[in-house]
């Protein structure tokens, strides 16, 4: 058995270095719990970023692994499977899609619903609908394409040049979208509640409206549901609270129970534009895969399963908001469901720490919001827990 400095040591001589880690090294997870090399636990309000929904080694989830591995692990998507078609029918039967396209992570489903974009906008308009419109604050992944959709100079200017034809708008800004919105616009890209840009949900009336210049303009709706899709919200998917439905939607993080999958959800009127050869992924689907996320599926899909978390969204809610009133540094408190926001008035990363060293690991998102994105399974207590432990954080700052 390895201990944490040979791992790290390896890791250093061996792993490009494109994260910053922390010191301590995780070894093993049950529930909602995380432990390092030394034993110490850890509440996971992280749940890899958004992934964990079902906390670490969920049994369900765990034996339809073992039981898939065990009977047909991987085949080639040239061969039908019974698991992906399986998930698909939920999957549809769940939402407002007719098909499915699989691949493995969020950036790939964001690739897909580009490509699918694109398709759509040539076979109906010709080769001039080929342009996207993104919004500010929006995070759509690091492969170049989705790169292109992620408006930070932090993240493009390294890369460029990047995917021409992208416009930029402000999020919850109808008049900035319409400005931007023109025959040459295939699609308009939005997360119904943004995660990486600082937990900002979209208003009813903004993705109404997007709905409509959509409409008005011949352009598909996508909605980017990778973070907040699949009861991360206390409801199935993040926009349903508005109504308005998109054309397209991609979902990765939680589909799968921790492995490695991502999905782009469409109509038929975009599926009729697709044809075989035109996408295609070697792993996208798997057997083992699929049958990770029927199990997943079943369980976060349960209407008690969503009002649990709705119940524990609110009694989190309410606790952060306590802690607002005893911490001058907290601006604002906002989320939904199980995804949280606690903008401060400076960088989180001191209280960060202090949750570390105190056995709760959360994360941010940008430099003053302290995000908080547990698993969807957790109890009373643990957020009793986390609360204490933010209250000594919010200290720090
Ligand atoms: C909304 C959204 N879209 C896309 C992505 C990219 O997902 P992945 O890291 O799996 O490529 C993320 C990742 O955080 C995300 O939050």
């Amino acid at each position: 058995m390895l201990d944490a400095d040979k791992i790290k040591a390896l890791e250093a001589e061996y792993v490009l270095h494109t994260y910053n880690r922390p010191p301590y090294v995780l070894e093993r997870g049950e529930g909602v719990w995380l432990y390092d090399t030394e034993g110490k636990a850890y509440l996971d309000f992280v749940s890899g970023i958004a992934v964990n929904a079902l906390g670490h080694s969920h049994p369900a989830v765990v034996q339809a692994i073992a039981e898939q591995a065990a009977r047909l692990d991987h085949v080639s998507n040239l061969y039908h499977t019974a698991p992906q078609a399986q998930l698909a029918q939920m999957l549809v039967q769940n939402s407002f899609a007719d098909k499915v396209f699989y691949c493995n992570s969020g950036a790939e489903s964001v690739e897909a619903a580009i490509k699918f974009a694109r398709k759509w906008g040539r076979t109906h308009h010709g080769n001039a609908k080929t342009d996207f419109i993104t919004l500010s604050g929006a995070f759509h992944g690091r492969t170049l394409g989705a790169l292109a959709l992620t408006p930070r100079d932090y993240y493009q200017d390294p890369f460029r040049p990047l995917m021409p034809g992208t416009k930029l708008a402000t999020f919850n800004d109808l008049a900035s979208v319409e400005a931007q919105i023109d025959e040459h616009t295939c699609a308009i890209i939005v997360e119904p509640l943004q995660g990486e840009g600082g937990v900002h949900a979209a208003t009813p009336e903004f993705l109404r409206g997007l709905r409509e210049l959509c409409d008005r303009n011949d352009a598909l709706l996508i909605y980017d549901e990778v973070q907040c899709g699949l009861g991360r919200t206390g409801t199935l998917w993040g926009h349903e609270p508005s109504g308005v439905l998109p054309d397209i939607m991609t979902l990765a993080k939680p589909i799968a129970g921790g492995l490695p999958m991502g999905c782009t959800l469409m109509t038929q009127a975009v599926a009729d534009t697709i044809e075989p050869g035109d996408h295609a992924s070697t792993f996208a689907g798997s057997p083992i895969v699929s049958a990770a996320a029927i199990a997943s599926f079943q369980i976060i899909s349960e209407p008690s399963f969503l009002e649990h978390v709705r119940w524990c969204g609110s009694y989190l809610e309410a606790g952060l908001l306590k802690l607002q009133e005893s911490h001058d540094c907290i601006q604002q408190v906002r989320g939904r469901g199980l995804i949280w926001g606690v903008e401060c008035n400076t960088a989180v990363t001191p209280a960060l720490n202090v949750a570390t060293e105190q056995g709760l690991l959360a994360l941010n998102a940008g430099p003053n919001v302290l995000r908080l994105l547990p698993p969807l399974i957790i109890e009373q207590e643990h957020m009793d827990r986390a609360l204490t432990i933010l209250d000594q954080a919010f200290g720090a700052l």
